[in-house]
């Protein structure tokens, strides 16, 4: 009877009450707390068991799957297919597949912006991830801010992460013009602004500007993320390039599935906090440099090194500058270029862009197959693309000799200011002296700028306060200030602008953004620049400075400090310990634009540094 009990056991070891469930992996891992172990498993499978699973498919390795498909999502109107084909993968390699859903954030359909809502999918991630029985994750993301959240909430989790991005959109056409989202939103827009095309035009294009589902077809932030998703040996190298609306990308997407497998049977190496070394943040860095990448990628590149303990604090907004300085821009996209993703993937994408970078990379670092990033470069097949058929420039021969991005300090950005030089239309205000022309905030900008009686002219230079990350919680894409009707009409196309704000990475100018510490701060000089006051911007020289004496600064910023914090202030600075819900959650803890605006729990050093 003993030894007929014992097989028994031994046969369904779960029911076993004297040996404990010590599993760190598969569906015994991270058991719902009831106080009896057993139970928890013995009711875990219990309702698995409702999908239809057996005892086989419940002893796999699991792989999670990370949906974020929506429908007020276009960008992600694939994944359901990527899912199919992960799921795939991952049944090849031996896994049992489990995909789960978490926020999903559209740049259109995110009020008041993705950003303000970017660290709320973070902590959705890193819980999900975290609290579900997963071995390895593939987060299947794609839309701007999806990438870097579900980046760190995965870095802080630090179960294996594989990123799938849902894929750039094809280009459409108007007139024989190829079109893409959303440089050409954008372009096609100022021009009906300034009466260059009619309505029956714009109307024509809206039809046209994304004519697929898949992200922004242009190096705006979501290819720019996903470009330096593979520099950090995250993602295949035709991850960041595959149209969306491809086969290759499906293709991926089963590859994506088998690796995540093969993690399982090396957990403790794959895990990203491992993985990830300060030599591939560098090499992400040197990726968005050689791109001419969005300008928002610094900030959640500052957001993700953050949440990683051995790294945070050892890259900051200087080490961008310092590799930008070596690094010359080489693909020819919009907003910097002419051409669309789809072109880039075509001229032989992220692996011929890395061999074209090689002499910079770290090479050694290490990726999430577990091989080196070099070694994954050796072994992969590149083929040559005609000269003249390719939109990637030769190393000697670029488009722009170094600094895409650079960072700009002096009084008026004592924590930094990013301007992307590269997609500046007019260079001659790289380096540029003008009287400032003040607008407090978006509203009194809506009200003003089209005002006929505005002083401005092109000289002047265009200063927008309050868009910061609280003086306008979620610190919005508006840094990209019109150039005002007046000008527009007599063909003026760039000025000199400065906010606290962020622009879309598919706009253009000469656009200086995420001034430290933003103009809400009582602190902040951008707070009290005036109209009339000159300001030098010079893009080599790396100097954003404001022609005021420091006794008069300062004189304002006591003054206008009193405003604020007075009694009857209903300023976001001020009011941020009486705000319910997530917004007061966003306001009392979230940090300025040079650490990434993440929450200052979330980071790897905890609530202020602590
Ligand atoms: Fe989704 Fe541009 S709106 S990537």
């Amino acid at each position: 009877m003993a030894e007929e009990n014992s097989a028994k056991k031994a046969a369904n070891p779960d029911y076993d009450l004297e040996r404990p469930i010590s599993s760190t992996t598969g569906l015994r891992q991270g058991l719902t707390s009831y106080g009896d172990a057993h139970f928890s498993l013995f009711l875990r499978k219990v309702f698995i068991k409702a999908l239809g699973y057996s005892e086989d498919a419940l002893s796999r390795p699991i792989v999670g799957i990370v949906n974020t498909y929506s429908s007020f999502n276009p960008c992600h109107a694939n994944i359901p297919q990527l899912i199919d084909a992960v799921k795939r993968g991952v049944q090849l390699g031996g896994g049992l597949a489990v995909d789960f859903p978490t926020i999903s954030l559209h740049e259109s359909f995110s009020s008041p912006t993705s950003m303000y809502l970017r660290n709320l999918m973070s902590m959705d991630t890193e819980e999900m991830v975290r609290a579900q029985p997963c071995d390895a994750v593939v987060l299947i993301g794609g839309c701007d801010k999806t990438v870097p959240a579900q980046l760190m909430g995965g870095i802080s989790a630090n179960k294996p992460i594989f990123h799938l991005v849902t894929g750039p959109m094809m280009p459409g056409s108007h007139r024989g013009v190829r079109l893409g989202a959303c440089t050409d939103c954008r372009n096609n827009w100022a021009s009906f602004r300034a009466g260059k095309i009619d309505i029956e035009d714009i109307s024509a294009i809206n039809e046209e500007l994304a004519p697929t589902s898949g992200t922004c077809g242009v190096m705006g932030t979501a290819s720019t993320m996903a470009c330096i998703l593979v520099g950090l040996g995250l993602m295949p190298f035709k991850g960041a390039t595959a149209p969306a609306v491809s086969a290759t990308r499906l293709r991926i997407a089963e590859e994506t599935g088998k690796n995540a497998v093969l993690a399982c049977q090396k957990l403790d190496e794959l895990r990203p906090q491992k993985v990830l070394t300060r030599e591939s943040f560098l090499n992400g860095l040197t990726v968005l440099q050689a791109i001419g990448g969005s300008t928002n990628a610094v900030v959640h590149m500052m957001a993700i090194i953050g949440r990683h303990p051995d790294v945070a604090g050892t890259i900051n907004l200087d080490t961008v500058d310092e590799i930008g300085r070596k690094t010359p821009l080489l693909v020819d996209l919009k907003p910097s270029g002419d051409n669309y993703m789809t072109d880039f993937h075509n001229s032989g994408g992220m692996l011929a862009l890395l061999h074209e970078l090689k002499h910079l990379l770290h090479l050694d670092a290490m990726t999430i197959t577990g091989r080196t990033l070099g070694q994954e470069m050796a072994a992969a097949t590149l083929l040559e693309v005609p000269r003249e058929l390719s939109v990637i420039q030769p190393f000697d021969q670029p488009l722009h000799p170094s600094s895409s991005l650079v960072v700009l300090r002096g009084n008026i950005a004592p924590g930094g200011a990013v301007m992307k030089a590269s997609a500046s239309k007019d260079k001659r205000l790289l380096k540029h002296t003008g009287k400032a022309v003040v607008f407090a905030g978006s509203a009194d900008m809506a009200k003003r700028l089209d005002d006929p009686n505005l002083d401005v002219s092109p000289e002047s230079v265009l200063v927008l306060q309050n868009i910061g990350p609280v003086g306008n919680p979620g610190m919005p894409e508006a840094g990209m200030i019109p150039i005002p009707r007046k000008l527009a009409e007599k063909g003026v196309t760039d000025m000199l602008r400065i906010s606290d704000g962020r622009m879309s990475g598919t706009a253009g100018g000469t656009i200086v953004l995420h001034v430290s510490p933003e103009a809400a701060d009582p602190g902040s000089v951008l707070g009290v620049i005036q109209d009339g006051d000159l300001i030098t911007c010079d893009a080599e020289q790396r100097i954003l400075h404001v022609d005021v004496a420091e006794e008069e600064l300062a004189r304002r910023m006591e003054a206008r400090k009193a405003l604020i914090m007075g009694a009857e202030s209903t300023a976001p600075w001020a009011t941020r310990g009486e705000t319910r819900g997530y917004r007061g959650l966003y306001l009392r803890s979230v940090n300025q634009a040079q650490d990434g605006t993440d929450f200052d729990f979330l980071t790897a050093a905890g609530p202020k540094g602590n």
